[in-house]
């Protein structure tokens, strides 16, 4: 999609509220907008699924919060009343009977064992924790690819495969992150903020009253360079996203950068992407350095201001020394706690960020409405009806695909659809199949409209080789029995030789069982359509429509392909997509499309006799084929 198809005939555009362009906007004003923690909150339903590991993750919590705000009062209890020749100075130690060594030690054991528990709880919080957020995370991923598989082409159009593979890769990793690491970071500190603080005032409320004061010095600078900090790292991640597209591209298609040479000028622009991602790094390193030296001479001269007056309280007596040690150990674990939370908070606006996006695409709807009352056709005979049926793509909004196409197939019958490339052919495919909906018109299928059938029950109906039909990573054998369930070895080499794919399949390393990689880079054009053609036999289902199927075939195996195609289509509704005229001639009937219209239709001597463009194409495009395959007419 190039930018001036969407942006030239901008008042048209904008004008329908569908618009892509419109749409676009919205997705990125809506990208932008996401400020708030609130999306995170839609991620509950997730979490609510597991309320026992929840409880669990809960009740460990509050436990080591609490055994690590133990640590301080045990501290206290030591130094006030553990050294002390002469106990009773301190009024509170003759609770604790403190004499001689020996229950010194039991003092210093059970602080052991206060901090043996505390770490004891706080494992098991990480524990239920984590294995909490990686079960949701899984639940999230699973629930988002099972989703998109329900949507539409159309939604795939507005929203690039990229994207969309971002946010279930990238946006998903986020989400991770934050669910096993921050949240649990972050309710931890809640817990011991709101501890310490009241166990603080419960020491000294004046020197409390103080720690909270110097808060604010510590916070906001965080909050501030946060802001800066954030905007440098999503930079950073934007200039490397560029980066690793652009090497995606090039990498992907060496050949061709390696056949134009284009070598160097692509290291160059790689290199630029990543020098630039480097340098807002840079930056941001800068800036979190600057923010850390004053992060901690603020925090260590407020804390060591705080127990200056403490220590002066010592003296005048009004504090203990025992005091002193706990009041530290509480500020230590409110001041910290805070500003892990405020980092954590980052984090949490990112993870919210990532979850809108994942939330939206959970949420978002296919534009096939499927109706409640949905019939069912069993096995199709094969009648197809195309009446006025009118289309545009949705994101050629200024361009309509199919204007008033009327037509109609007989079940058996074999009609070829021809004309200019761009004339719609592909689309009455597209039509058929409800990739689409199409604005007006009907398209029935044994006189029942394709609306108010179920698409899975009306695709059932239809074997397509499409035009660039895409293998899967598998071997050649699955890849022939990708449209059915569980296929025996026989039936696969039954339509693999039908196809005239057998001899070139057994010639391959390990034969059926080859694997032939994401991209099947290492078969031909012509062997890769062969494949999706025994796919389409396989299928055997009452419908068949050949988008240009043989077009990457050599004129021998086409002719053979041609004769596979003949038998297939002998008890079937064929719909063939041609561009030679081998093809053309067995057809009971011609479409002449051009410009989204039926401009003629006939048989070939027909419309050889009418002398209009399917004599034109006839005799400047089939011909040159026509004389090479050396047709003879049989
Ligand atoms: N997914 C799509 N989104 C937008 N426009 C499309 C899409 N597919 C095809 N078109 C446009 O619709 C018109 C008809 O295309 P198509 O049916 O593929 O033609 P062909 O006759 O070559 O098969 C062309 O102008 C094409 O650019
Ligand atoms: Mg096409």
């Amino acid at each position: 999609m190039s930018g001036s198809e969407t942006s030239s005939p901008n008042s048209a555009v904008r004008s329908s509220g569908t618009g892509y362009a419109a749409r676009i906007e919205q997705e990125k004003g809506h990208r932008a907008k996401s400020r708030s923690l609130k999306p995170l909150a839609k991620l509950w339903p997730f979490v609510a699924k597991y309320p026992g590991q929840l409880l669990a993750f809960l009740a460990f919590l509050i436990l080591s919060a609490g055994f690590s705000l133990m640590v301080p009062a045990m501290l206290k209890l030591i130094v006030d009343c553990g050294f002390g020749e002469d106990v009773t100075e301190i009024a509170y130690c003759e609770n604790f009977t403190l004499t001689g060594t020996s229950s010194l030690d039991g003092y210093f054991l059970i602080a052991i064992c206060f901090a043996l528990l505390f770490s004891l709880f706080g494992a098991l919080r990480y524990f239920f924790i984590t294995r909490l957020g990686q079960r949701v995370i899984a639940d999230i991923r699973i629930a988002v690819f099972n989703h998109l598989t329900t949507l539409s082409p159309a939604y795939f159009e507005r929203l690039h495969t990229g994207e969309v593979l971002s946010r279930l890769t990238t946006d998903t990793t986020l989400i991770e992150t934050v669910m096993t690491g921050s949240i649990s970071f972050a309710l931890r500190s809640l817990a011991t903020i709101t501890g310490s603080i009241i166990l603080m005032f419960i020491v000294s409320w004046k020197l409390a009253l103080m720690v909270l004061g110097i808060v604010p010095i510590i916070v906001l600078p965080l909050v501030i360079a946060g802001k800066k900090i954030r905007s440098l790292s999503r930079d950073g991640q934007d200039r490397l996203a560029d980066a690793s597209g652009r090497a995606g591209e090039a990498l992907g298609a060496i050949q061709t950068v390696q056949a134009y040479t284009q070598e160097p000028q692509e290291r160059a622009l790689f290199q630029s992407s990543i020098e630039a991602s480097f340098d807002a790094h840079k930056k941001r390193i800068l800036t979190q350095g600057l923010l850390t030296i004053a992060m901690f001479a603020l925090t260590l001269t407020g804390i060591i201001g705080v127990l200056w007056f403490g220590a002066r309280s010592v003296a005048a007596g009004s504090m203990t020394g025992g005091d002193i040690t706990a009041f530290t150990g509480y500020a230590f674990f409110a001041v910290s706690g805070m500003s892990a939370l405020t980092e954590t908070y980052t984090n949490l606006m990112r993870a919210a960020g990532a979850s809108d996006r994942i939330v939206e695409i959970l949420g978002s709807r296919s534009d096939i409405q499927i109706s409640d009352n949905a019939s069912a056709i069993s096995e199709a005979r094969g009648n197809i009806e195309f009446e006025d049926v009118k289309f545009t793509y949705p994101s050629r909004p200024d361009m309509p695909a199919l204007c008033g196409v009327t037509f109609s197939v007989k079940p058996g019958e074999t009609v070829a659809l021809v004309g200019p490339s761009g004339a719609g052919k592909s689309t009455v495919f597209q039509a058929l199949l409800r990739f689409y909906d199409i604005d007006g018109g009907r398209v029935k299928i044994d006189g029942i409209d394709i609306r108010d059938l179920d698409p899975l029950n009306l695709r059932e109906q239809i074997a397509v080789v499409q035009q660039n039909t895409p293998l899967f990573s598998g071997t050649a054998h699955d890849n022939i029995g990708y449209g059915i369930d569980k296929p025996s070895d026989m039936a696969i080499t039954q339509a693999a030789k039908a196809a005239y794919a057998d001899a070139f399949i057994r010639a391959l390393p390990d034969g059926y069982d080859t694997h032939l990689g994401e991209r099947s880079a290492t078969l031909s054009g012509g062997q890769r359509q062969r494949l999706a053609i025994a796919r389409a036999i396989l299928r055997n289902a009452p419908i068949l429509l050949l988008d240009e199927a043989t077009s990457a075939l050599d004129s021998e195996s086409e002719r053979a392909v041609q004769k596979a195609f003949e038998s297939m289509s002998e008890d079937r509704t064929t719909l063939v997509i041609a561009h030679r005229l081998s093809t053309v001639l067995k057809a009971d009937k011609i479409l002449v499309f051009d410009e989204g219209r039926i401009i003629e239709s006939g048989t070939h001597e027909e419309l050889m006799d009418k002398d209009g463009l399917y004599a034109h194409l006839a005799r400047i495009q089939f011909d040159q084929t026509a004389k090479l395959n050396d047709v003879r007419p049989e």
